[in-house]
């Protein structure tokens, strides 16, 4: 669990992107009303969000899903799916007495909160585009709108567990972004990630020819690899975290089943949130990619969402989707050396095609070649 001695360690002074919270990046924008009929209604800032989504308005467009209320739930929703998932666990690293913890993308903050309640001495940060967080918070906890995107303000070396969840779509370029949470990461310290594979998968054929499931997967892919925020394969996330220096990285892939189907009790319990998770977010996760990337109508995606929705409900089809977390330890001396440019330019090559290829079929069936050829 060694870091490279040769990483530089640059303090140059960095242009800051923290901002305090200002009057403008609460008024939100609003867009992508609902459909009545064939008709779609049209969305005013002063919008009502029963009939449009609201998105943030702080470096506006960086992020493409909603943030409004029905969103905020939902995220609340799938932090107690993690919590299935992981057996209870607010993270895999081991900690030891944390000092600083920096959760990136906090959404509602309702991980960041756990965290800073399990760990009283430590001081958690959480950053966002939108200030959605509550404001009675734990003491030793504080929310900034912050654009991980950008140079990071943050002391290098400072933080004990750097953390993410649920940031597929919002990374335009991952090895600067690991190579800034490297930077930012004590020796001995952590880098912990939790993501989802989008693809609906299904090993025993009971999906069925021409899934509108598995389209809506494969266009998503799409709409979001064209907006600029392609979505890795969760199982590359250890190459990147390598080629940035991160030494033993460990990695735990797992099932999330579509609906109740499967027998296992434990798995039926994960699977009936995945359900209600899945079908409530699918209209936030489409109707902004959809229509900016691909050119859809509304009354497209909501047809397309029906029969997807349709599928993910019925217990003859056992489909899943696949989830990973990773964490990896940045510290020590010269292990981890060997092989990092072999693993940057497998990492480039994979975004290179990935960037530049088309999109013709599957393309986390073109990643997946790509990162277990070598
Ligand atoms: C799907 S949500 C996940 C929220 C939280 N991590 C969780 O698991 O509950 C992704 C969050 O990342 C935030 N986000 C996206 N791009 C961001 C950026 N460049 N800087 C800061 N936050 C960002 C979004 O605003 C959104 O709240």
């Amino acid at each position: 669990m060694r870091r490279r001695t040769n990483v530089p360690n640059s303090r140059r002074r960095r242009e800051s992107t923290t901002t305090s919270l200002a009057s403008e990046i609460t008024k939100y924008e609003f867009e992508n009303g609902r459909c009545e009929g064939p008709k779609t209604l049209t969305c005013s800032t002063s919008a009502d969000e029963k009939v449009c989504r609201r998105y943030h308005s702080y470096r506006s467009g960086q992020y493409a899903f909603p943030n409004d209320e029905n969103e905020l739930d939902r995220m609340d929703l799938e932090n107690h799916l993690f919590s299935l998932v992981l057996g209870g666990n607010l993270h895999l690293a081991p900690l030891d007495s944390p000092q600083r913890i920096l959760d990136l993308g906090t959404g509602t903050g309702i991980w960041a909160i756990d965290m800073a309640d399990r760990y009283p001495s430590a001081a958690v940060i959480g950053t966002e585009l939108s200030p959605v967080q509550p404001k009675w918070v734990p003491p030793n906890l504080t929310f900034q709108i912050d654009d991980f995107s950008q140079d990071w303000t943050f002391q290098e070396d400072s933080f004990d567990l750097i953390h993410w969840r649920l940031l597929l779509a919002s990374i335009s370029d991952y090895p600067r972004l690991f190579k800034q949470a490297f930077d930012h990461t004590k020796p001995g310290g952590y880098l912990e990630v939790h993501e989802i594979d989008p693809m609906f998968y299904c090993d025993d054929g009971s999906l069925p020819e021409g899934s509108s499931a598995r389209q809506w997967s494969v266009l998503f892919l799409e709409a979001c690899a064209k907006l600029g925020r392609a979505i890795p394969p969760t199982d590359s996330y250890k190459v990147g975290m390598e080629a940035a220096g991160f030494v033993d990285v460990q990695e735990r892939v797992y099932k999330r089943p579509s609906n109740t189907w499967p027998k296992d009790p434990r798995l039926k319990e994960i699977g009936k949130f995945t359900y209600a998770n899945h079908v409530e977010g699918l209209h936030a996760f489409t109707i902004g990619p959809f229509t900016r990337a691909l050119g859809w109508t509304p009354l497209e995606v909501e047809v397309l969402l029906a029969k997807a929705r349709a599928e993910w409900r019925s217990r003859a089809i056992h489909g899943y989707q696949k989830g990973g977390g990773l964490g990896a330890e940045a510290g020590g001396e010269n292990a981890g050396s060997e092989g990092q440019e072999d693993m940057m330019s497998r990492f480039n090559a994979v975004w290179l095609k990935f960037g530049f290829g088309g999109f013709g079929c599957c393309l986390h069936e073109v990643l997946h070649e790509v990162l277990h050829e070598a």
